[in-house]
């Protein structure tokens, strides 16, 4: 994959997430929920849907609603991750977060909404078969709620009860907090392309690992430019991340092996997955932290 076919990718996804918000009613809610989608973001949960769907055998163009409606759920959790009884972060993508923005109750509310056009792109979309469209409607709801994104948001809340400060908790939180998105994203484009959705699981496990690891990683060791943020927030607030665990350096080793697995996994698939090698390849990059 060329760095111009992910761009135009994004284009495409922003283009697509514009569209709906600007036809949301004008107001407060609106310009919240613009804030929280069309500025920044690297689009991650978008591209593994476009390049699933594409390695599957289909057109990317197939895949754009559901990769739109992940991201909006991203959007969304992320808008509540910053809040004061969360990760209190004053800063995400480069600018003030949310609430700091605007204000917490419009954080709130912009992401419950989010949440809300998220389904609703799925349940309305055009192009989607109708067994297809339950199945995402229910992936999707699976991966957001208590036992994926939603439940491991918990479990990173609850991650400063000592007992709680093992391998396993962090593991187990990532896969909910992370993994579940990507796993969705990368579904989402398997059934978009009429394919079975369970052959990328294997692959994503490991790319969630190595991801989260990294993104801990770059919160002790980046810069605010790469960040987006003020580095340290976790160290602030207590989080358990694979260095608070392990040390820098075991978390370095960790990252590796998982990116390294990861990308076997990618070649264990029935098909030749081109645009996700080179995407997890983009993605997993930590040569900024020396
Ligand atoms: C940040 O995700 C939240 C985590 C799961 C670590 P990204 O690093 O994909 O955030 P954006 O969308 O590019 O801002
Ligand atoms: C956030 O993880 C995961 C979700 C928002 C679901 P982090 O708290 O590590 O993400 P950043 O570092 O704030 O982006
Ligand atoms: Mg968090
Ligand atoms: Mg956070
Ligand atoms: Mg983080």
């Amino acid at each position: 994959m060329t760095s111009a076919t992910l761009e135009v990718w994004r284009a495409q996804v922003h283009a697509t997430l514009k569209s709906h918000i600007d036809a949301l009613p004008a107001g407060r809610l609106r310009d919240a929920m613009r804030y929280a989608v069309l500025d920044g973001g690297k689009r991650l949960r978008p591209l593994l849907c476009l390049a699933a769907c594409v390695d599957a055998g289909d057109e990317h163009e197939k895949a754009l609603t559901p990769a739109c409606a992940v991201e909006l759920i991203h959007c969304y959790s992320l808008a509540h991750d910053d809040l004061p009884c969360m990760d209190d972060d004053d800063e995400r993508r480069g600018r003030p977060s949310l609430h700091q923005a605007f204000d917490e109750a419009t954080a709130l509310l912009t992401g419950d909404a989010l949440q809300s056009l998220a389904f609703q792109l799925l349940a309305e979309g055009s192009g989607i078969g109708t067994r297809a469209r339950a199945r995402m409607l229910s992936e999707l709801s699976r991966a957001s709620g208590a036992a994926g994104m939603a439940g491991g948001q918990m479990l990173d809340l609850e991650s400063h009860v000592s007992a709680n400060r093992s391998l396993d908790y962090l593991r187990r939180t990532q896969r909910m907090k992370t993994g579940a998105l990507f796993r969705a994203a990368l579904r989402l484009g398997l059934l978009s392309a009429e394919r079975a959705i369970g052959v990328l699981d294997n692959f994503c496990e490991f790319f969630a690992l190595a991801f989260q690891a990294a993104d801990d990683l770059r919160d002790c060791l980046g810069s605010r430019a790469r960040l987006g943020k003020q580095p340290g927030s976790d160290a602030r607030g207590d989080t358990l991340t694979w260095p608070s665990l392990l040390g820098i350096d075991a978390a370095r080793a960790a990252y590796g092996q998982y990116r390294e697995t990861c990308l076997d996994e990618l070649h264990q698939v029935e098909f030749e997955a081109k645009h996700l090698t080179e995407l997890t390849r983009l993605t997993l990059d930590i040569e900024d932290l020396r």
